[in-house]
């Protein structure tokens, strides 16, 4: 018999109690933190879909393993561990211990970037951009056309627009462009998966052109998921065979661990080509830590170690990847309107098609974030103008090209009545949708604004 009912393939041995609280104490919450979710404290929130990095619940083995963890400076156990399960997975010789992700990346694109350099991606991550301009480069996204379309029932709108990759190259000078970087699962383009074909066209015209192909493979095993349902000939291999092909294809990765390794903490680098690595190895002993542990501790290895290996279990990845598409499917079912089909690792709703009245300048996605945390205690992100708006000269806004709010699940923390609340939450949101009121900016920083900004509600 097969059960139409997907349960959490785990059972709970550790619980950490969530405070509740009433609408009328999250509306004075909302207030002292001046209507900028990211500063309300983890305690005034229920359900907290901020975001899916370094959020994950760890295995028993993988606190079993954390025991196991070496902590001396150079050549330890851990880092054997580490090595061995990086090694297995990607094929790639040169592995660099980074305390996440964007070490990672400032060293591979600090390293390959500066005046004058070019990137190109199917969307670059904000860390990956703001590295690669941090260096001097410059960083051009170039989705498929699908990926603009939110409700085109597209298998793989995470894609990479090869013809455009074609023209690039000849435009820019294929001397001038310093690495492709396909991200897989597109994150910042709602977490859409990648076809093998995609990365297999992409691998070949970076050969050709003697171009440096990397993965930003934070979220790997959710993607092969995808590979293995939607692409053909892919039905019959293990999720982690086809990631195992994907690597294959690359000449280098860069991971955040915090997501597909199931930790808290961590990311790597792993590159075929000796002399980049031997360069990236000096900026990583300078700025993150001897070769053996870089920026991690023994027990942060042994925890990577077990979880790059449990993220690709089949049970797993089909509840995962079937929670989020359950929490997708049922809010739109009500009428809200998402990006579709649904992503892996996230729910990316249109706030301006949610809220029309709201325009672009008073921040239609910053108004669902905040309703969707006074209404339910949800805590989720403004994807839109808030986070990449600019101003002109006359200080006018020039809004971001879409208006989104995210709400990332992180891995095996939540249980399917979490997300049934969450649904439950969707149906006040749109009974009170046309009440919902716009926001001003009060104050804000010069740099990656979201974090810090405060904000009033438009009277
Ligand atoms: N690349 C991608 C695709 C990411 O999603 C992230 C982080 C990074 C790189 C950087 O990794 O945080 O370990 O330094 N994404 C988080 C998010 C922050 O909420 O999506 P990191």
């Amino acid at each position: 018999m097969n059960f139409k009912t997907i349960i959490e393939p785990f059972r709970i041995k550790s619980v950490e109690p969530i405070s509740m609280s009433t609408e009328s104490e999250r509306t004075a919450f909302l207030e002292r933190a001046h209507f900028n979710p990211f500063l309300l404290k983890s305690d005034q929130v229920i359900i907290d879909f901020l975001t899916d990095s370094g959020t994950s619940a760890m295995s028993s083995n993988q606190w079993a393993a954390m025991m196991n963890g070496d902590e001396s400076y150079a050549g330890a156990r851990s880092w054997e561990r580490f090595e061995k399960a990086v090694h297995d997975l990607t094929g790639m010789p040169y592995i660099l211990p980074t305390h996440q992700g964007r070490a990672a990346e400032r060293i591979l694109y600090g390293h390959l970037g500066g005046e004058g350099k070019y990137f190109i991606s199917n969307t670059h991550f904000d860390t990956t951009r703001a590295n690669i301009e941090y260096s001097g480069a410059s960083a051009h996204d170039i989705p498929v056309l699908e990926a603009r379309d939110f409700s085109a029932n597209h298998p793989f709108k995470g894609n990479l627009d090869t013809k455009q990759l074609q023209h690039l190259i000849t435009e820019l000078g294929e001397k001038n462009i310093a690495a492709v970087i396909l991200t897989v699962t597109n994150n910042s383009g709602g977490g859409q998966p990648v076809s093998m074909q995609n990365a297999k066209e992409i691998s070949a015209i970076c050969k050709k052109h003697h171009i440096l192909f990397v993965l930003d493979c934070c979220r790997i095993a959710e993607n092969s998921y995808f590979i293995h349902e939607r692409e053909k000939g892919y039905h019959e291999k293990s999720f982690r065979e086809i990631a195992q092909e994907m690597f294959s294809l690359a000449d280098a990765c860069v991971m955040s661990a915090k997501k597909d390794a199931l930790v808290n903490m961590g990311g790597f680098l792993a590159m075929r080509n000796k002399e980049l690595a031997d360069a990236c190895t000096q900026l990583l002993i300078i700025t993150e830590g001897y070769t053996t542990y870089g920026g991690l501790s023994g027990r942060d290895m042994e925890a990577i170690a077990v979880g790059l290996v449990e993220v690709f279990e089949a049970d797993y990845l089909k509840y995962r990847i079937r929670s989020t598409t359950y929490l997708g499917e049922k809010i739109l079912e009500k009428g809200v309107p998402i990006i579709y089909p649904v992503g892996g690792h996230a729910v990316y709703i249109d706030a301006k098609g949610l809220y029309p009245h709201i325009p672009v300048d008073q921040y239609p996605g910053q108004a669902l974030v905040c309703e969707l945390y006074r209404i339910g205690g949800i805590r989720c992100v403004e994807i839109g103008s808030v986070m990449f708006g600019k101003y002109d000269d006359h200080g006018k806004l020039i809004p971001a090209p879409m208006e989104l709010v995210r709400l990332a699940i992180p891995r095996r923390v939540y249980t399917q009545s979490h997300i049934d609340y969450v649904v439950e939450v969707f149906d006040e949101i749109i009974r009170v949708k046309k009440s919902a009121k716009g926001l001003k900016i009060k104050q804000e920083p010069k740099f990656l604004r979201h974090f810090t900004a405060h904000f009033e509600l438009v009277k």
